[in-house]
């Protein structure tokens, strides 16, 4: 069947039914108001589909997630962040020719100028990270104006692209040495991306660090994780405000503000308070079972469930496996690792959990990783924008090329009052 028909005020209209490459099937309604007068409606989008995309798969009843065909179990296993990063953005794994050249290219973002490195002395000196990051990336829009779609060649489109993901280190790192007073140092161009980041944030006054292989490893798989997730609400909000040709920059950063909140990527942060809730509190689970549960109590599980994951997350999964790794290869015995397996066992036992299909997602033991690496608290959140940066890149870079891409403006049905006669304010 290649249509859908819609029998509504005595007529019969069709619609195409579109297929996507996994067999995924949608109903083209772009006509549907023109033809009948309907709009649909969809609180939050949860049967929508905003576009059509050739970047990333995900199947949620399977389990299966695939950045541009290759499956994010041997991504993890086979390749790099930097050849991700390219993988997502060109569509290809590069050569060694290109990669080479897209390494020089990132190179290009290694030092925030002077001017932009004076914004990060003006926040509160308990700023949360991400508004910094955020801010910055604004900023950044100030000093590069002409970042807009229409204003950039395909050439001009590429260098920009690796500039801003050659800053994002500096950007990062940057928000947690202002946080905690420390002076800024000068990317290393000895060390590759992972390996940078690390020492722009971890590196003494002077710009030594001492790259431990097994840390760099461990966020070059997290930054993989992290870097694409389709049309998910910071993406959604990256191609949203894309849409209307803003500022690259000013796009990026307003992706960073959505993935900030606690039920997307602030769940990270979310779920170490949480775990350290439990443990204060005698490392009980089923209190806190019970109040997720309690629909009058807003409290939930941090990092359990997802819109699209309804078997398990494969990101969850590689990350659970990895957990377990670094902390002993680096000798770390962290107490919130085992409240964060007896809270899962309980959870995935329990008729609650069991019944909605909610299984830990990427957030739920990432934390824990980055805690043993010596990350605080409030950047996780940021290293997830770190890993997501490619991710946003790419779906705006698609959306710019698609010649079919309009500007995203959704519709509404209105349910306020009706038109009514002003009332002079003494007779109100
Ligand atoms: N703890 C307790 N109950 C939950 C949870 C949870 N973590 N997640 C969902 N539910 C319940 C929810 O109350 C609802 O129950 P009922 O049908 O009785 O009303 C049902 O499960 C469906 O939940 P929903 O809120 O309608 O599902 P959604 O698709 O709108 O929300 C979610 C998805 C991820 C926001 C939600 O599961 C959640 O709040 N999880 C905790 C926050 C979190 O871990 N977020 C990170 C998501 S993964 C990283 C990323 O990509 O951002």
């Amino acid at each position: 069947m290649s249509e859908v028909k819609l029998e509504y005020d005595g007529q019969t209209y069709s619609f195409p039914i579109v297929v996507g490459t996994e067999n995924e099937k949608a109903i083209d309604i772009s006509k549907l108001r023109a033809s009948t007068g309907l709009v649909t409606l969809d609180n939050g989008y949860v049967n929508t589909g905003s576009c059509q995309s050739k970047i990333t798969f995900l199947n949620g009843e399977q389990g299966i997630l695939r950045y541009r065909g290759y499956s994010i179990e041997e991504l993890c296993e086979k390749s790099s962040f930097v050849e991700v990063m390219y993988l997502l953005i060109n569509g290809e794994l590069p050569t060694e020719t290109q990669l080479s050249t897209f390494r020089t290219d990132l190179r290009g973002g290694d030092n925030l100028s002077n001017d932009v490195r004076k914004f990060y002395s003006l926040y509160p000196k308990d700023a949360h990270p991400m508004g910094i990051v955020s801010a910055t990336l604004s900023t950044l829009s100030t000093f590069h104006q002409d970042l807009t779609p229409g204003n950039l060649s395909a050439d001009q489109k590429s260098k920009v692209m690796s500039l801003l993901l050659g800053y994002m280190k500096s950007i990062c790192a940057y928000a947690y040495r202002s946080n905690t007073g420390k002076a800024f140092v000068d990317a290393n161009p000895d060390l590759n991306y992972v390996e940078d980041f690390l020492s722009l944030m971890f590196a003494d006054d002077k710009g030594q660090y001492e790259v431990d292989p097994e840390i760099a490893q461990a966020i070059d798989l997290l930054l993989i994780l992290h870097a694409d997730h389709e049309q998910n609400c910071s993406a959604s909000t990256v191609r949203l405000v894309g849409s209307s040709q803003a500022n690259l920059f000013a796009t990026i950063s307003a992706g960073v503000d959505a993935l900030w909140g606690q039920l997307h990527g602030g769940a990270n942060q979310a779920v170490i308070e949480m775990l350290e809730e439990i443990q204060k509190d005698g490392g009980g689970y089923k209190k806190f079972l019970d109040k997720a549960k309690d629909k009058n109590d807003p409290f939930r599980i941090m990092g359990f469930g997802h819109r699209v994951y309804k078997n398990f997350d494969p990101r969850a999964k590689i990350i659970k496996k990895a957990c377990d790794s670094v902390l002993s290869k680096l000798g770390v015995n962290d107490p919130a690792l085992e409240i964060a397996k007896g809270l899962e066992e309980a959870a995935l036992t329990d008729d609650y959990f069991v019944e909605r299909k909610l299984y830990p997602n990427v957030d739920f033991y990432s934390g824990i990783i980055y805690r043993a690496i010596g990350i605080p608290t409030n950047m996780f959140t940021v290293m997830f924008a770190l890993g997501r940066l490619p991710g946003w890149i790419s779906q705006w870079k698609e959306m710019i090329e698609d010649p079919t891409s309009r500007i995203g403006r959704p519709r509404q049905i209105y349910m306020g009052e009706t038109a009514r006669a002003y009332t002079p304010i003494g007779q109100r």
